[in-house]
């Protein structure tokens, strides 16, 4: 009996070692390491399974750089990884799951740089091959402010102005196109990446944007604003259905975009890429037409009010009245689709530092101009109240020293009337002691 169950003990022993467990790796603080395929660096054996689990804060964000890659290629018959292959799967705030394409070869794939904090590498095997030393892979954990834009790259050297980066606490801020508002540059890709505390959302308002004469040339030139956690594909992945709300084009000009609302974008989360993709520089018919290219306003957006009151929508931020508390809240209003016709809509009331009130750039919604409206007569008010306190302190001053003179006067007439009545007295001092010894009878 105890033979027996020592067997069976064997088997899933066995069975436990063809199949690597499943390895979790784990940090919320910036770190790096390396996963490998078993028994690195000799020859992997087969059937294998294995799967790596690597997850972070939410905050953070995983990269993958290929040290060794030495796998069985690619069947001849098929052309497809079959004996051997790493998949790796990259999972989205949303919980969507986006796989690559099967790995396999020699050949060193490029690094994976993903705005994800949660990713899984699997490694299977189905035939043994003794040829092949299998994988080492660098994983790194970045912390939200170690985040780099994606890189940029500039068609014509003599442009600058190319992509770049908000600074920490930064809470607004303007991005230019490359030459405006002259012209911009061709076959370039500028990326530019805005990052906001956690517990804030960037609300991005086009200002300007001219990049061609029609709407359908978005080949020539084209604006995106890309969700910052939006997992964007790297390499020849099979392409995903992005959900809608999480990426905004812009092409033509401003013209095309006339409703109001259609030239803004909120983000979901606290980080955002906007990206310029030209081919050709702007069409001749545009030469001497003003201001070419976009200007573009974005504002760090503390909490939102909606339509039904308070909308807490920051994933992982506090909740909107918590929010708002101590902010500017934009009076938002009603926006009206036909004139006349009654058919209005309110618009999103947003939260913003107070320190963007009055500031000189409008901040708020399309359509919302509260943040820097009143601001004059502001200013009117506070020197009224500010004259005003100065008037009635003067007067204040003046009485008092008019007080102070008149005690004063009185206590000299005072002094020097006891002075002449003292002075009769001495002259007559028995009428005084009479005088004195009077009250006390
Ligand atoms: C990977 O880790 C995450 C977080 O710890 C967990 O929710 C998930 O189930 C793990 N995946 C697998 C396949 O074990
Ligand atoms: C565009 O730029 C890429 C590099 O960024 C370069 O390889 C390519 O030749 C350029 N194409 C044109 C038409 O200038």
């Amino acid at each position: 009996m105890i033979e027996y169950i020592l067997i069976v003990f064997h088997i899933i022993i066995l069975v436990q070692c063809s199949y690597c467990p499943i390895k979790h790796i784990h940090s919320s603080t910036p770190t790096t390491g390396f996963i490998e395929s078993p028994g690195y660096p000799s020859a992997y054996s087969a059937p294998l399974d294995c799967v790596f689990n690597i997850t972070t804060a939410a905050s953070n964000v995983i990269q993958l750089s290929f040290v060794t890659f030495d796998l069985a290629s690619k069947n001849q018959l098929s052309d497809q990884c079959l004996d051997s292959y790493l998949l790796v799967v990259v999972v989205d705030r949303h919980g969507r799951q986006h796989v690559g394409e099967r790995l396999c070869g020699t050949t060193v794939p490029s690094s994976i740089n993903t705005m994800q904090s949660w990713m899984q590498v699997q490694f299977v095997t189905t035939s043994a091959n003794n040829k092949h030393r299998g994988f080492r892979i660098q994983y790194r954990i970045l912390s939200e402010a170690a985040i780099q834009e994606p890189i940029s790259t500039l068609g014509e050297p003599i442009f600058s102005g190319c992509g770049g980066h908000s600074t920490p606490g930064q809470l607004s801020g303007e991005i230019l196109s490359p030459g405006y508002p002259n012209t911009y540059p061709k076959n370039s890709t500028c990326n530019w990446l805005i990052r906001v505390e956690a517990r804030q959302r960037i609300y991005i308002r086009i200002v300007h944007l001219h990049l061609a004469p029609t709407i359908a040339e978005c080949e020539r030139a084209s604006l995106t604003i890309i969700d910052g956690y939006k997992h964007e594909n790297y390499g020849t992945d099979r392409k995903e259905s992005a959900s809608e709300t999480s990426e905004a084009k812009f092409c033509g000009s401003q013209l095309y975009y006339s409703e109001e609302g259609m030239k803004s974008y909120l983000s979901s989360a606290n980080r955002i890429v906007v990206r310029l993709v030209t081919q050709e520089g702007p069409a001749t018919s545009m030469i001497g037409e003003e201001r070419i290219g976009f200007k573009i306003v974005w504002t760090a957006v503390e909490g939102l009010i909606g339509e039904n009151g308070i909308d807490d929508g920051i994933v992982g931020g506090n909740g909107g009245a918590e929010a708002c508390k101590d902010q500017f809240v934009c009076h938002g209003g009603q926006v009206c689709v036909e004139q006349g016709h009654g058919i209005c809509a309110s618009r999103s009331r947003l939260c913003i530092h107070s320190s963007l009130v009055c500031d000189g750039i409008h901040n708020c919604v399309e359509g919302d101009f509260s943040d820097e409206q009143h601001c004059y007569s502001r200013e009117i008010i506070t020197s009224a109240a500010l004259g005003f306190s100065l008037i009635v302190l003067t007067m204040l001053v003046l009485v008092c020293c008019d007080q102070f003179r008149k005690r004063r006067r009185l206590r000299v007439l005072i002094r020097e009337r006891r002075a002449t009545e003292n002075g009769k007295c001495n002259n007559n001092n028995n009428n005084s002691a009479t005088t004195r010894v009077q009250p006390n009878r």
